[in-house]
């Protein structure tokens, strides 16, 4: 097999080792992979960040250098969710289009440093959009689609935000997802306070939406009348590129800051490597732009290393089961990186739906956000992949980058189920509770020791935040949040969040985000959210609330609906539980901690094995969570 592919298991033995016996030449040597300005002379973080005295932009990377050689390649095709309707931008057409609204967001006093919130359905514009801020040194903010307005408030104030790309509404199907008006209200919700100066507005359709005078404008005449070349602001390599908001275990979400130069060249190298970057190839990641894997492998990766990449507009199975499998037919896809869920979801159709379908042009499959199971990941491998493809699981985090333990085709030998083994130059330990290292097979909590050019530089707003959550727990490491085996093989198995962030689809939801929220309920006197497993999402989000003593039966009742009410008013409906169970009290140690194994454990329907109860503070209650939950499932 090696033939087929850019590594073969020499070559990657040879970069593992310079990696590890040379890590400053090393990673000066990947950075030859960016056009640079200035060349940067040194590679470590010694305190200012990864390339310290390089200059560089990133749209230049991403477009301009490609221009001589690829101008006329496409560099999006976008695929509507109406079959005949596909736009294809070249290198050049992409050029032209990030230049234009380069420079409308320039001519209304967007400069660098400021931040610009993008909130768009899969539409090529949003890719469009961050090259754009990028060009003029501008934060770009991706808020995920799905986010409520009061989500997007939240964002906006953080971040300061002085202006926002948005569309008139986003489709689905028949529906019209109100991406302007949810806009309005969370601009709304903090009045006067709010930064936001200009709203512009991506016309996804015909429909019209109220503009506010002096404020907002429909983006595309703006850009019809802006000039198509733009001067790229030149920008230190450890300048911020963009802030994007993830959850962790405080109810607020973090503005986790990458930046230039260094995440630039995680995400050129960790595209081409674990997906085998070729020219000619077209590579279809089904990430929401809302995520950092929309960053690292829709935009800055594919586009850094000259790729072709794919959008799509439309679900998985809309209007028909196999849509998915016929834009891979269609549009001879050659790389396809999903999520398990997804992946899962599609599994559960049958084989007969992909079989109609030809899906030769597929070479290399990847898989990330959660645990792919074993099942999932074989499914994917033979079906799918007719068992030619690789399937890469990628492991990372919001905070990476961009992927840190990955198959490398050609040269790493599969594991199905197994993220397998760290990227060259990136040092993983496995530590006890205590923080002792781990040798040989073990499992413990995954730390990575020293850094990697793709670490995010801090938390917006919030330095000591950052340091308290990633580099405190275990002085010196880097600490992941999450639990993993690894085998004798040094083959790595990620077993989930140590912390209590909850993964839903790919989804990270902090449970105190749920609890913050529920909290706003005046009948609720304490929530607790935990995950348990689910079949298809990996994880689904379990609620037990506590109503205040003496409320009436309506009341309790009508408890369950206003939890869900407001976990969509405050972070979006793909937040809203699985399952809410209304119990008089929760588990509590003697110090008054809830003990939320034990709420996982039963919310799993287990009724017995919970071990020892006596160091519970209130061990009677564990029987009324057993027959609540029994109840629901019953
Ligand atoms: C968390 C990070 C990575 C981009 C999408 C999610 C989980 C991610 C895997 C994988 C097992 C995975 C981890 C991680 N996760 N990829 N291949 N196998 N778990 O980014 O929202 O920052 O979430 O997702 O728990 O900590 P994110």
């Amino acid at each position: 097999m090696s033939q087929l592919f850019r590594m073969t298991p020499e070559s990657y033995k040879r970069l593992v080792k310079d990696a590890q016996s040379d890590p400053e030449r090393f990673w000066l040597r990947e950075s030859e992979r960016l056009e640079w300005s200035a060349s940067p002379s040194r590679a470590a973080d010694k305190g200012a960040g990864w390339f310290e005295d390089g200059r560089l932009n990133a749209s230049v990377n991403c477009i301009d250098r490609h221009l001589h050689t690829r101008g006329d390649q496409a560099a999006i095709i976008w695929q509507g969710e109406d079959e005949d309707n596909v736009v294809t931008l070249t290198y050049r057409d992409l050029y032209d289009r990030v230049c234009s609204l380069a420079n409308v967001l320039r001519d209304h006093g967007v400069r660098k440093g400021d931040r610009v919130a993008i909130h768009l359905p899969a539409v090529a514009d949003g890719v469009v959009a961050m090259l754009a801020c990028a060009r003029i040194g501008a934060l770009h903010i991706v808020l995920f689609g799905g986010f409520s307005a009061e989500a997007i408030a939240d964002r906006l104030a953080d971040s300061g935000a002085v202006a926002v790309i948005t569309a008139n509404v986003g489709r689905r199907g028949a529906k019209r997802i109100p991406f302007k008006t949810t806009m309005d209200a969370a601009i709304k919700l903090r009045g006067a306070a709010s930064a936001v100066r200009h709203v512009f507005v991506v016309s996804v359709t015909e429909d019209k939406v109220p503009l506010q005078e002096g404020r907002d404008a429909l983006l595309a005449p703006l850009m019809d009348e802006a000039p198509s070349d733009s001067p790229p602001e030149l920008m230190k390599s450890a300048d911020p590129l963009f802030l994007l908001y993830t959850s962790g275990s405080t109810g607020k979400p973090k503005g986790i800051v990458h930046s230039t130069g260094g995440y630039l060249t995680w995400a050129s190298f960790t595209h081409e490597l674990i997906f085998d970057h070729k020219p000619g190839d077209v590579f279809w990641c089904t990430a929401d732009i809302g995520w950092i894997t929309g960053h690292t492998y829709v935009a800055y990766g594919p586009l850094a290393n000259g790729s072709t990449l794919l959008m799509f507009e439309g679900m998985p199975s809309h209007p028909a089961p196999g849509r998915w499998w016929d834009v891979i037919r269609k549009h001879r896809v050659t790389t396809f990186y999903t999520s398990p869920t997804a992946i899962r979801a599609l599994m559960a159709e049958g084989d007969e739906i992909p079989a109609r379908y030809d899906l030769s042009s597929l070479r290399v499959l990847g898989s990330v956000g959660e645990p792919i199971n074993h099942e999932a990941w074989t499914w994917f491998h033979d079906v799918i992949g007719g068992g030619r493809c690789p399937v890469v699981d990628t492991w990372w985090q919001t905070e990476t980058g961009g992927a840190m333990i990955s198959l490398v085709p050609g040269a790493v030998a599969p594991r199905p189920a197994s993220a397998t083994l760290p990227l060259p130059g990136v040092n993983l330990l496995l530590l006890d509770e205590k923080g002792q290292k781990l040798d040989g097979s073990a499992e413990g909590i995954l730390c990575i020791d020293g850094s990697w050019p793709g670490r995010a530089l801090t938390i917006w707003n919030d330095d000591a935040l950052f340091r308290k959550t990633y580099l405190d727990p275990y002085p010196g490491h880097y600490f992941t949040g999450d639990g993993a085996r690894r085998d004798e093989d040094g083959y790595f198995w990620i077993t989930g969040r140590v912390d209590d962030v909850i993964n839903v689809s790919g989804h990270r939801i902090g449970s105190a985000e749920i609890e913050d929220a529920l909290s706003e309920i005046h009948d609720i006197s304490e929530s607790a959210a935990v995950g348990i497993p689910h079949d298809i999402k990996g994880q689904g989000l379990i609620v037990y609330v506590v109503p205040h003593a003496g409320l009436s039966e309506a009341q309790i009742v009508s408890v369950r609906e206003q939890a869900v009410k407001v976990i969509s008013a405050r972070i979006g409906r793909y937040a809203v539980p699985e399952q809410i169970y209304v119990v008089s009290d929760l588990p509590k140690t003697r110090s008054g901690k809830n003990v939320r194994r034990l709420m996982r454990k039963i919310a799993c329907g287990d009724k017995e094995g919970f071990g020892d109860l006596s160091t519970l503070a209130n061990p009677g209650i564990v029987e009324e969570l057993i027959t609540a939950v029994a109840a629901a499932c019953g």
